[in-house]
C-alpha cells in the first residue's frame, strides 16, 4: 500500500485509507503531514474503519490525542491513538500525555502535523503525505515506509 494515489472525493480517500489500515500490524505508527484541510482526518477515519471503530473521528484539535477502541482481524480490542500536534508548542507538553509508551506499545499510533516530533518519531513508520490536486476534491495521497531511512 506504499505510492502515490490521487483522489477524487474525501470517501476515496477514506476507501484508501481503510485498505492501508488493513495492511497496519499492533506497534505500527503513521505519521501524517499535509496542510489544513489536505485530509489527514478523512485518512485516519478510513484506518479506522479497518478496526471496526464506529466512534466519530474527528480532529483532536483541542485535546491533542484521541483514543479509539476498534477490533483487529481476530476480534481482539485494538487502540487506534490519533495525534493531532498542530497546536503543541513544545514537545514537553507531550511527555505528559504519555506519548513515548504509546508510540511503543501494541496499538496503533496516527499522528497529524507530525513534523512537530522531528527527530521524536520512531525511525519505523509510515510517512503519508497529503497535498491539495488541481480540483477542488482531488489529493495526492504518498505513502512511504516502513523502511527502515
Ligand atoms: N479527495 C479528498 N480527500 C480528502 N478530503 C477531501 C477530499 N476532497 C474534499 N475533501 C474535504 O477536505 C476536507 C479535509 O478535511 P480534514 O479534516 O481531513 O483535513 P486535515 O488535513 O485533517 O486538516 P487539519 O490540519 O485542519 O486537521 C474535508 O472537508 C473533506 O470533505
Ligand atoms: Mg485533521
Amino acid at each position: 500500500m506504499t505510492g502515490t494515489y490521487n483522489t477524487k472525493s474525501a470517501g476515496e480517500t477514506i476507501s484508501h485509507a481503510l485498505l492501508f489500515g488493513g495492511t497496519l500490524r499492533r506497534g505500527d505508527v503513521v505519521a501524517l503531514y499535509g496542510d489544513l484541510g489536505s485530509g489527514k482526518t478523512q485518512f485516519v477515519k478510513g484506518v479506522c474503519l479497518a478496526y471496526n471503530i464506529t466512534t466519530p473521528v474527528t480532529s483532536p484539535s483541542f485535546v491533542i490525542l484521541n483514543r479509539y477502541e476498534g477490533r483487529d482481524k481476530k476480534n481482539d480490542e485494538l487502540f487506534v491513538y490519533h495525534f493531532d500536534l498542530y497546536r503543541v508548542k513544545s514537545t514537553a507538553e507531550l511527555y505528559d500525555l504519555g506519548y513515548e509508551e504509546l508510540l511503543q506499545n501494541n496499538g496503533i499510533c496516527l499522528i497529524e502535523w507530525a513534523e512537530m516530533l522531528g527527530g521524536l518519531l520512531p525511525e519505523r513508520r509510515y510517512d503519508v503525505r497529503l497535498s491539495l490536486g488541481d480540483n477542488e476534491n482531488e489529493r495526492l495521497i504518498e505513502i512511504s515506509g516502513p523502511d527502515k531511512k
